[in-house]
């Protein structure tokens, strides 16, 4: 006797083999335990669709520029504070908690020479479903995850002494900001990390508040401010407005829009805020790349800025300066 494949029983077929899938996760038998692991197949099938949807993804879900090389610091810290618990770092093993997780985090310095830096972008962008590995929490932050992927790719070969030379804070109080900040509040030279010593207490208070709600998006930020209490906030701030930095004193360099804004352009003049007495945070002695990458994050990335809601005033005034005017307005302020 022959079974001829018709339509009707094609369909009952497969509402047979759904019964019986429901039936059987139903039952309760499916192994969810972490503590047996993967079978190695299965772990070789789900790493390999992992990497394939990477590969697949990452050609048309990421930004032009995906590596940055040039500020390691700051990536760092945020790889010690977010990322090393589960992967390790160089000298650190991983905790043993995290690695009786299925998958367990692999060792990335033997890792990452198997990925293309779009992949690496593209993970540490969007991570992993049903492994743990997170996605990147600030979402309109891609300068982070470059930098990200700038860390990643030194990892291989990075010695312990490397590491702690990037990660550890000088003795001294507030260990947990020092590390990226430097002792003196000036942040060990690099031109992504902000210089805080001298700023306006006010100013760095609400900057640290805005971080922990999430209202200033910053993954590097967000992970240092969010579990500070209030009260540790206040003395954070306090600490670094009164160490010697910034000049909170008048502007050298005279520059006709900070100094008059662009009224074709509804600009204002930018020191008829950011000036002594006024809430707005001194600008005059900051690196003049930090402030042309925050009125750059301001004005956002895509191409439609003007479609989302302004999040405060600088959010307007940014998207109003032409973008040919920003360096020299960053260096004259700077001053
Ligand atoms: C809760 C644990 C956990 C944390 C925290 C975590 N990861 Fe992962 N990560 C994983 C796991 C598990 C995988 C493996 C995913 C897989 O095999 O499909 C992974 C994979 C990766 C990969 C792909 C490399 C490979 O061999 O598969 C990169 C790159 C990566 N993580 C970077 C990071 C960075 C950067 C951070 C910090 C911002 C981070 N991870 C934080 C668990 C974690
Ligand atoms: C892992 C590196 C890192 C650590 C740790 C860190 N910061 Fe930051 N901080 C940065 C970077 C980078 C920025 C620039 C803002 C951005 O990129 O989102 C910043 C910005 C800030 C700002 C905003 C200043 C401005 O001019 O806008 C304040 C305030 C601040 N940090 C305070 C702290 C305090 C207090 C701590 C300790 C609890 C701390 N930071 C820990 C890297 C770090
Ligand atoms: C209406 C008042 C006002 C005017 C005018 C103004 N600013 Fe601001 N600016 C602010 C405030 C308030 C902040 C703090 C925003 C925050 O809380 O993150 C700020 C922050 C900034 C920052 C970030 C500094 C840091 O350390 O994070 C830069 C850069 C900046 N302004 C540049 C400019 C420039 C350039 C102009 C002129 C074109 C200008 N501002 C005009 C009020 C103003």
């Amino acid at each position: 006797m022959t079974i001829r494949l018709t339509w009707k029983r094609l369909v009952l077929g497969l509402v047979a083999v759904v019964l019986f899938g429901m039936g059987f996760a139903w039952s309760g038998l499916f192994p969810i335990a972490a503590s047996s692991g993967h079978w190695a197949i299965t772990d070789w099938f789900l790493h390999w669709t992992m990497q394939n949807s990477a590969r697949t993804y990452s050609t048309f879900q990421t930004p032009k520029e995906v590596h940055d090389n040039g500020a390691l610091v700051s990536a760092a810290g945020h790889f010690r504070q977010s990322c090393a618990v589960c992967h390790g770092a160089p000298g650190t093993p991983p905790s043993p908690v995290m690695q009786a997780a299925t998958p367990p985090a692999p060792d990335l310095a033997k890792t990452v020479d198997d990925y293309s830096d779009r992949e690496l972008f593209w993970i540490v962008r969007h991570g992993v479903k049903y492994t743990g590995m997170p996605a990147w929490p600030a979402g309109e932050r891609p300068d982070e995850v470059r930098r990200m992927v700038g860390f990643l790719r030194r990892l291989p070969g990075m010695s312990a002494e490397d590491y702690r030379a990037l990660t550890a804070a000088p003795p001294g109080p507030l260990a947990r900001c020092t590390g990226c900040h430097g002792g003196d509040g000036k942040g060990r030279g690099q031109t992504d990390i902000p210089i805080l010593a001298g700023q306006k207490e006010q100013f760095l208070l609400s900057a640290l508040r805005d971080f922990a709600s999430g209202k200033r998006q910053g993954a590097v930020m967000q992970g240092a401010a969010s579990g500070m209490t209030e009260t540790e906030m206040r003395a954070a701030a306090r600490y670094f407005a009164n160490l010697p930095g910034l000049r909170s004193g008048s502007f050298a360099a005279p520059h006709p829009t900070a100094d008059r804004g662009l009224p074709g352009k509804q600009l204002p003049s930018c020191l008829s805020c950011h000036a002594p007495g006024k809430a707005a945070p001194v600008l005059s002695g900051q690196r003049p790349e930090y402030l042309a990458a925050r009125l750059r994050q301001w004005r956002g990335e895509e191409a439609v800025i003007d479609a989302r809601k302004p999040r405060d005033p600088m959010a307007v005034i940014a998207r109003r300066i032409p973008e040919a005017e920003i360096d020299g307005l960053a260096e004259a302020l700077s001053r």
